[in-house]
């Protein structure tokens, strides 16, 4: 009953969320590609007999087919058909459909909990969290779209003409989306873009493709027009070659750098239309602990930041310096509360900590711990189940935070001491990384709160507390950089990214 007790959308009780089938460990049943099944997605009982089948027989949860090159390209030539419709359909229709959007994932929470659990191997209160934050998008987006894309805003001047500025979608829009969080962010930039007038073409992680068919199938029985948007199922090939299309709009990704950056290349190699790309990426999130900050909170937020959702968020604690004088007794503190996270089945009510989300990813993070073993002071060592796709949470110090060059997308957590007189030096390392998603202060002196905070153009600052979870429209999320292009999902700027801008001149 806690988890729900946040002013966010209500949804649903971890025992309604709970599922009576007994499950494998995740590494058994990877889903394939889409969809061929036939399954009526949308259906409890359906879901729930496959999902009965899968602990029984312990084979892949849906046996998927990736969409072709040419079924990417036909998508694309529907989509501007569906755009022409949708972009002329009243804003208030598009937002009423999306607030319908809403209430359908509230009334089948129960369903993408289970879901979420069982194809993102995610925990509980990990996917409650998720769902009401994909409801939460939904009807965001709907009222934002209501306030920013009705009849416009006048502009009285000198000139003697009605002049009136408005907004209005771009063409078919690519979204391009991760497996981490497989409803919350796919629906995040559906609606967005679905909300400024868009057609949209998406791709979600090949890892999650069943939960992004959910999605859409409750979308287009919400009122959505199913050529305004469709699902395209595959690898990074297919979301190549919907990238590569001349008849894009724009392309909005989330995912990792070299992904971002990559699209980015694609986008400026092509002729024609110039195409904006919105990318929210990853981090070398850091926290700074100072000798004022208070040891207790420092324990839970760091252990929360750095290890909830098994350290597989863009926003989660990478790298944390801690002043000297109170370093042995902060990572003294970690340590015991890292000792207490339980590692499982992701549902079970009393795990903390799932599997990472498929063999790849472990083996990358099983490789950066045995380099960590070999370079860097280890701290903390945790258990995990020897069969399935878990890391265990650790905790390396190192020597600078030069050491630390790239992301590591796990439950791993790099301490770096620094003396009081050092601090410009540790505000200029995390500037060097020109990572910029969050950063974490703990400090009880607004002077160095400010001190730091104003040095650093990170997206999302969090002060004595911990760095994950933003709530939409109460903590716009995204991040500049190597961390993305910019733009505040769950903000209220979001909206605009996805439209042109036109002003109406009339001499009347
Ligand atoms: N929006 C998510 C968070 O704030 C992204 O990882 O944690």
């Amino acid at each position: 009953e806690k988890l729900l007790q946040r002013p966010a959308t209500i949804i649903g009780t971890p025992k309604q969320a709970r599922n009576d089938h007994i499950r494998p460990p995740r590494a058994l049943y990877q889903p394939q590609r889409i969809n061929s099944r036939g399954i009526e997605l949308g259906d409890r009982a359906a879901l729930q007999a496959l999902l009965g089948d899968i602990g029984a027989a312990r084979r892949p949860l849906s046996t998927m087919a990736a969409t072709t090159a040419e079924q990417a390209v036909a998508a694309i030539a529907a989509g501007r058909k569906g755009f022409a419709v949708w972009s002329t359909t009243p804003a208030e229709v598009r937002a009423a459909a999306l607030e319908r959007a809403g209430d359908l994932l509230e009334q089948r929470r129960t369903t993408f909990i289970a879901l979420l659990q069982d194809e993102g191997g995610k925990t509980l209160d990990d996917c409650i969290s998720e769902v009401r934050e994909a409801i939460d998008y939904c009807r965001y987006y709907a009222a934002e779209g209501r306030r920013l894309f009705g009849d416009g805003v006048a502009l009285p001047g000198p000139t003697g003409e009605s002049n009136t500025l408005r907004l209005r979608g771009r063409g078919v829009v690519v979204a391009i989306s991760p497996w981490n969080f497989p409803l919350a962010i796919f629906l995040g930039q559906v609606t967005a873009a679905l909300m400024a007038g868009n057609a949209v073409v998406a791709k979600p992680a090949e890892q999650t493709p069943v939960i992004a068919e959910l999605a859409v199938t409750l979308l287009h029985e919400a009122g959505v027009p199913p050529e305004a948007l469709q699902l395209v199922q595959g690898d990074g090939a297919i979301g190549a070659a919907l990238v590569a299309h001349p008849d894009i709009a724009g392309v909005v990704f989330t995912g990792s750098t070299e992904v971002a950056r990559a699209i980015n290349r694609a986008l400026a190699a092509k002729d024609g239309p110039i195409v904006p790309l919105i990318a929210e990426t990853g981090g070398i999130n850091a926290m700074i602990v100072d000798a004022t900050a208070l040891p207790e909170q420092v324990a839970d937020d760091v252990v929360a930041s750095a290890f909830r959702s098994a350290g597989q968020r863009c926003s989660a604690l990478r790298l944390l310096f801690v002043q000297d004088d109170v370093a042995d007794r902060t990572i003294e503190l970690i340590t015991g509360s890292a000792r207490e996270l339980r590692l499982g089945d992701p549902r079970d009510p009393a795990t903390h900590i799932g599997p990472v989300i498929d063999a790849e990813a472990k083996a990358k993070l099983d490789a950066h711990i045995a380099h960590m073993r070999r370079d860097a002071r280890l701290h903390y060592a945790g258990d995990a189940p020897t069969t399935g796709t878990y890391v265990a949470p650790h905790i390396f110090e190192l020597r600078s935070a030069a050491e630390l060059t790239e992301e590591v997308f796990g439950p791993i957590l790099h301490v770096v001491r620094y003396n009081a007189s050092e601090l410009d030096a540790v505000v200029g390392a995390i500037a060097a990384s020109r990572y910029a998603l969050t950063l974490g202060v703990q400090s009880r002196i607004d002077e160095t709160v400010a001190r730091i905070v104003d040095r650093l153009p990170v997206g999302n600052v969090y002060v004595n507390r911990n760095i994950i979870g933003a709530v939409i429209g109460v903590q716009p999320f995204g991040g500049s950089g190597l961390s993305g292009t910019g733009p505040k999902a769950g903000g209220p700027h979001y909206l605009p990214r996805f439209a042109l801008e036109q002003t109406l001149s009339i001499n009347t």
